[in-house]
C-alpha cells in the first residue's frame, strides 16, 4: 500500500498504534513496526531517564522508523520532549498543546512532527507552525476524542488540512482503515484494537472486557481526568465522575504522580494548590484519574479502575497477535476496495 502516510513515516502499511499511556510499550511499538504499521511509544507515565530506556529497547526490537507520544499538558513532559529529540527519535507525537516550539527543534535535526488534534482550530494552528501531518481523533476516541465523530470531523478537516491526515477513533478494522481513505485520510491510528492484543501489557480482565462490551458501553466525560474523555461505564468511572471528594483525594495521589514523574512530591503538590483554580481543578482530577486508570491497566480493577476504551471494542471480539490483527485488517481492507468498485459502478 501506498499512501502520503506510508511515504511520509516509511512504514509499509498505513497504520499506527496510537501512543496509549502504560500500553504502547517499547515491546508494542516494536510489534506494530515489524507487522508493517508505525508504532507510537507512550511516554506519559515515564520519567525521563525511562524515556530513554524505552527509546534504546524500541531501536533493539526493530530498526524501522518509529513515534514517540508526548502529552504536552502533562508536568515533565517538554524535558521528556528534549530526550525524545536528542535522541532523534523519528517521529514526534504531541497532543494537548501548543507545540511550536517542539515542531520547529525537530525538524532541525530532521524529525517529523505531528500533531493529535480534535478541531479545525487546532489542526490550522498546527499546520500553521509547520506540522508535518495531523492525527485527527474523533468521538468516539478511547480517551479524549472531540465532540465531533469521526465520520463528519476527518472529511471537514481533509478538506482545509493540505497535509497528510490520519484518522483516529473507531477504527479497528479493514472496514474501518477503507472508510478512512474514502473519507480522505491517508491512514488510520488504532488505540483499543491494539490495545486488546497479545502483546499488549494491559491485564488480561482488560482485554475480555473489550472482548465482551458492546458499542454503547462507553461513557463520555469531563470529570474523570478533567477533560472530555471516554471510558468503559464501570463502577470505577461512575464513581470518579460522582466524586466530590477529588480535591482532597489529589493531594493523596499527587505522591504518585510525582513519583512517577520522577520529581518531588512538594513540587506536584505546590503545581495544583497553585496554578489557578480552575487549573488545580485540571490537575486534581488528572492525579486522580491518573492512579484509576494504572489499577485497571495493570490489576484490572473492577471497581475502582477506569478502563479507558473507544466506542470501538464493541467490534472487537478477540485478541490476536499484532501480526494476525495487521494481516486481517489489510486482507479486509483490499476486500472492501473490491466490494466498493462492485457497489459503486
Ligand atoms: C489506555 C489508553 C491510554 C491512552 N493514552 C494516551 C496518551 O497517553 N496520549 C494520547 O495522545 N492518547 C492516548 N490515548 C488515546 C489514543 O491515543 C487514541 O486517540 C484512541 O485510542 C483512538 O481511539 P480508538 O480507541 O477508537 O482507536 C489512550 C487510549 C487508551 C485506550
Amino acid at each position: 500500500m501506498k499512501t502520503a502516510v506510508t511515504e511520509l513515516f516509511g512504514c509499509k502499511y498505513p497504520v499506527l498504534l496510537s501512543g496509549m499511556t502504560g500500553i504502547s510499550t517499547p515491546e508494542l511499538v516494536g510489534a506494530v513496526n515489524n507487522a508493517g504499521g508505525l508504532g507510537i511509544l507512550a511516554t506519559a507515565d515515564l520519567t525521563p531517564d525511562q524515556t530513554r530506556e524505552a527509546v534504546k529497547k524500541v531501536r533493539k526490537i526493530t530498526d524501522k522508523p518509529f513515534g514517540a507520544n508526548v502529552p504536552l499538558l502533562i508536568p515533565g513532559s517538554a524535558e521528556k520532549a528534549q530526550i525524545l529529540m536528542q535522541e532523534k527519535v523519528d517521529i514526534i507525537n504531541y497532543t494537548l498543546g501548543s507545540g511550536e516550539w517542539l515542531i520547529e527543534a525537530v525538524h532541525k535535526y530532521g524529525g517529523i512532527a505531528v500533531a493529535t488534534v480534535t478541531n479545525e482550530k487546532h489542526a490550522l494552528s498546527a499546520k500553521k507552525y509547520g506540522v508535518d501531518a495531523l492525527i485527527i481523533t474523533g468521538h468516539e476516541a478511547a480517551a479524549h476524542g472531540g465532540l465531533v465523530t469521526s465520520m463528519v470531523l476527518i472529511p471537514s478537516i481533509v478538506d482545509v488540512a493540505g497535509i497528510p491526515v490520519i484518522a483516529a477513533g473507531g477504527f479497528a478494522d479493514g472496514r474501518g482503515l477503507a472508510a478512512a481513505m474514502a473519507l480522505g485520510a491517508d491512514g488510520v491510528a488504532m488505540g483499543t484494537r491494539f490495545m486488546n492484543t497479545k502483546e499488549s501489557p494491559a491485564h488480561s480482565n482488560m482485554k475480555q472486557m473489550s472482548n465482551k462490551k458492546s458499542v454503547h458501553d462507553t461513557l463520555y466525560s469531563d470529570r474523570i481526568d478533567g477533560l472530555p474523555c471516554r471510558a468503559i461505564d464501570s463502577s470505577g468511572a461512575r464513581n470518579m465522575i460522582k466524586d466530590r471528594l477529588y480535591l482532597f483525594k489529589a493531594l493523596l495521589n499527587s505522591r504518585l504522580v510525582a513519583r512517577t514523574y520522577g520529581f518531588p512530591w512538594i513540587k506536584a503538590l505546590a503545581g495544583i494548590l497553585f496554578s489557578g483554580y480552575s487549573n488545580a481543578k485540571q490537575l486534581a482530577r488528572m492525579s486522580n484519574a491518573y492512579k484509576a486508570i494504572k489499577l485497571a491497566i495493570d490489576k484490572g480493577e473492577y471497581e475502582n479502575g477506569v478502563f479507558l476504551m473507544g466506542q470501538v471494542t464493541g467490534l472487537i471480539h478477540n485478541t490476536p497477535s499484532v501480526a494476525e490483527v495487521m494481516e486481517s485488517i489489510i486482507k479486509e481492507a483490499l476486500a472492501s476496495q473490491k466490494m466498493l468498485t462492485e457497489k459503486l459502478q
